[in-house]
């Protein structure tokens, strides 16, 4: 992030009282409890939200060298990203073009791809090569009509971004809106994958992104874990496009601006976390990034995967310890704390007793994330906004 952009933020900080709570948004907003419990509209977000849309899928890093893939669902459509031999990327729908088998599982690195029921061979770049002691069988489907089908899939600024559907103006710059302005200063090209866990919550995917959009939880949720560190009351939000941007802030920036702003810095007091509409978030958090990337499973199940990200590959075993303790405090803290109570919250959603959530005045990049959502669904036909 540019100095000036930091000075800029740390400007609006000043006279703010740190221990009030600071609302930025100008009306609070309201959400009807069904929008994270009606099965239809579940099926609707899926379509136009992870399908339709640009789905932010993590660092460069997660598809380092050629051959190296990774496999994601995209609203339901099974997609294999694969760094090809040139050093691009490409993307294809996860289904053997013979009899529909998944060609990969997981992440990896292979030279070429082997379907695992009959052996058909895939290059990387989605051409038939082979479809062993059985050529003749096949002899009037010409293997270059049985490619891999293609996805659409961008990269740029050392994010990766893939769309199942209508993506043909798919960019990374069109999907960060205007997020790259800061997102490229961060170098995130370079950064190294320590490692990426995954966990299964029976919540609607939003509840996972909401708790990531303000600070008023911390002082009561997380009294016994962060709260000494973090202000609860007074965080920054800025947005971009659909996407809200949440800078949470430590206690010591308070004392930082009372420094000549020749001397301020931000970033050593600050988690930014940028909230890409619909799929997850990046954290710059000071020395490292986390990613936050979810799937939505069912309209109350969501897989949550959770990645760690360094600026150079760890050089000793001390150096990966500190890494992965680093992961293992974040899910800690997110997996007692956080997303136990969103299972309970769920649970009331779906109850039918609660009519409506209210977002404060001071959750602005809450109230965002559910406009966009909402004005999304109420832009495409036949999806009414809820
Ligand atoms: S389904 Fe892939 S080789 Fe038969
Ligand atoms: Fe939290």
């Amino acid at each position: 992030m540019r100095h000036e952009r930091q000075i800029e933020l740390l400007r609006r900080l000043k006279d703010v009282d740190p221990h009030e709570p600071w609302p930025l948004a100008p009306h609070s907003a309201r959400n009807p409890a069904s929008a994270y419990a009606d099965p239809r509209r579940f099926e609707d977000e899926r379509r136009v939200l992870f399908r339709r849309r640009p789905q932010m899928l993590g660092l460069s890093a997660e598809c380092a060298t050629p051959g190296a893939y990774m496999t994601v669902d995209l609203g339901g459509v099974p997609a294999l990203i694969v760094r090809q031999a040139d050093g691009s990327l490409r993307g294809f729908v996860n289904a053997c073009r013979h009899r529909g088998a998944p060609v990969a599982e997981g992440a990896g690195q292979r030279p070429r791809l082997a379907c695992p029921y009959h052996g058909w061979v895939y290059e990387l770049d989605g051409t038939l090569a082979a479809r062993p002691y059985a050529e003749a069988a096949f002899d009037d489907a010409p293997k270059s009509t049985c490619g891999l089908l293609p996805i659409f899939v961008a990269e740029g600024y050392g994010l990766i971004f893939a769309q199942a559907e209508e993506g043909e103006d798919l960019t990374a710059d069109t999907a960060l809106a205007g997020a790259q302005d800061e997102i490229k200063d961060y170098g995130l090209e370079s950064y190294v994958l320590i490692e990426g866990r995954e966990n299964t919550w029976k919540v609607n995917w939003k509840l996972i992104l909401d708790t990531f959009t303000e600070s008023y939880h911390i002082r009561a949720l997380h009294k016994n874990s962060i709260a000494p560190t973090y202000s609860t009351d007074v965080s920054l939000c800025n947005t971009f496009g659909p996407h809200p941007q949440m800078i949470g802030l430590l206690k010591s920036v308070f004392a930082e601006i009372e420094k000549p702003e020749a001397d301020w810095q931000f970033l050593p007091h600050t988690t930014l976390q940028y909230i890409f509409m619909p799929s997850g978030l990046i954290t710059y958090q000071r020395d490292h990034i986390e990613l936050w990337r979810v799937t939505p499973l069912s309209v109350d199940r969501t897989l949550v995967r959770t990645s760690l990200y360094a600026p150079e590959a760890p050089a000793t075993d001390k150096a990966r310890a500190y890494w992965k303790k680093n992961l293992d405090l974040l899910l800690q803290v997110t997996g007692t704390e956080d997303f136990p109570l969103m299972e309970k919250i769920q649970a009331n959603l779906a109850s039918g007793a609660l009519p409506e959530l209210i977002y404060g005045k001071n959750e602005p990049a809450l109230i965002h994330l559910h406009r966009s959502i909402n004005e999304a669904l109420a832009a495409s036909a036949g999806c009414p906004a809820a």
